[in-house]
């Protein structure tokens, strides 16, 4: 692997306290990191990802203490969140501390704080004394690393040091959610499940916004996730209606107790899960979307999970991945 790569700390603090970029593994999926007080260090984030500057982006706090720092003032139901469920696969949005600069929230007057809980990049935040802006180390608008490996694959040369924290154990990116004195609204479906969210807010969100309008949050964009090859998003059943002649890799699951799927015509058959466990499943997600790519069927044909838990996320990044060419269903 690349001299780039590896597990040495001291080197990320030095090249992030230089204002260069480094690529931390967190639970749900790599960062790509910078100092977020720092204009300079934070414009090469959108530059190494061909991201738009109107697309905001999370920042990495040690612990819920420092991350108030940035915050104008935060509602009682943000603090009660924060102490049970942080760090974890949460993102809040709150009012922002004017010490972060406009670049990093593409002016808006909040800022997205994530906690992440991956032992590497706690420790790394404890020895800053700044936090990191990070979006998903990839480039804009394609699937997101879920291992060192695959940030290497795509951003080497945009990267001064790849920090190796393994296998991303959560798989998906964090749920994002917005807190205000009244109640919140959910901004993204992601690595943590709502009704955990909803047990410790007391109440249901008051909107569960995926919009993929909002100019201000391309993550949210209708296209998003997705790999170079055309996703289905559906049933086999209806792909073959529509697309007798074309050939097929199935990425699916199987229901718990059952040992197979029945008959398919499918090339081949992967399983994000054989026991229809939505963690697994949302673990493997993106290392499939990834490989599939190369697989010589013309499709993926991605099949909807029960829309509860992270089987929501999971057909959320889906129905994403499948936008691209427009037809999911
Ligand atoms: O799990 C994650 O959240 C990963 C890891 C690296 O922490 N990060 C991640 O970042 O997924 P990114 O940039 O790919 O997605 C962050 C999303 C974007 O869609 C952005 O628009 C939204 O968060 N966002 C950031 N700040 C916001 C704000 N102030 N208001 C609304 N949305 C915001
Ligand atoms: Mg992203």
């Amino acid at each position: 692997m690349s001299n780039k790569c590896g597990t040495d700390i001291d080197r990320a603090v030095s090249e992030l306290k230089q204002g260069h970029l480094v690529a931390i593994p967190t639970e749900t999926v790599y960062g790509l990191a910078a100092n977020a007080t720092d204009t300079y260090a934070v414009a090469q984030i959108f530059e190494a990802k061909k991201r738009p500057s109107f697309d905001p982006l999370i920042v990495h706090c040690e612990n819920w203490q420092r991350a108030q720092e940035w915050i104008a003032h935060a509602p009682e139901r943000a603090h009660r969140l924060a102490e049970v469920l942080m760090p974890g696969p949460l993102t809040m949005v709150l009012p922002k501390n004017p010490a972060i600069p406009d670049l990093v929230t593409s002016g808006l007057d909040t800022v997205a704080i994530r906690i992440p809980s991956h032992p590497l990049t706690r420790e790394l935040l404890t020895r800053l004394p700044f936090p990191l802006a990070a979006p998903s180390a990839n480039p804009f608008g394609y699937v997101s690393p879920t291992s060192a490996q695959h940030v290497l694959d795509q951003l080497q040369d945009e990267v001064a040091y790849v920090l190796d924290g393994g296998i991303c154990v959560v798989g998906l990116e964090s749920t994002i959610v917005s807190i205000t004195e009244t109640g919140w609204e959910v901004l993204r479906l992601g690595g943590m499940d709502l009704a955990d969210i909803e047990r410790i807010a007391g109440c249901s969100p008051d909107a569960v916004r995926l919009s993929s309008s909002r100019p201000e949050a391309p993550g949210m964009l209708h296209a998003h996730y997705a790999p170079k090859k055309p996703v289905f998003f559906g049933s086999e059943a209806d792909f073959s209606a529509l697309y007798p002649n074309a050939t097929f890799v199935l990425l699916t699951y199987l229901q718990e107790g059952k040992t197979d799927l029945g008959p398919s015509l499918a090339a081949d058959v992967k399983y994000l899960s054989r026991t229809s466990d939505d963690k697994e499943g949302a673990a493997q997600i993106f290392r499939y979307l990834r490989e599939l790519e190369h697989h010589p069927a013309d499709w993926i044909v991605a099949t909807p999970w029960p829309e509860k838990g992270l089987g929501r996320a999971i057909n959320d990044r889906l129905q994403r991945a499948a936008a691209s060419n427009s037809l999911t269903i």
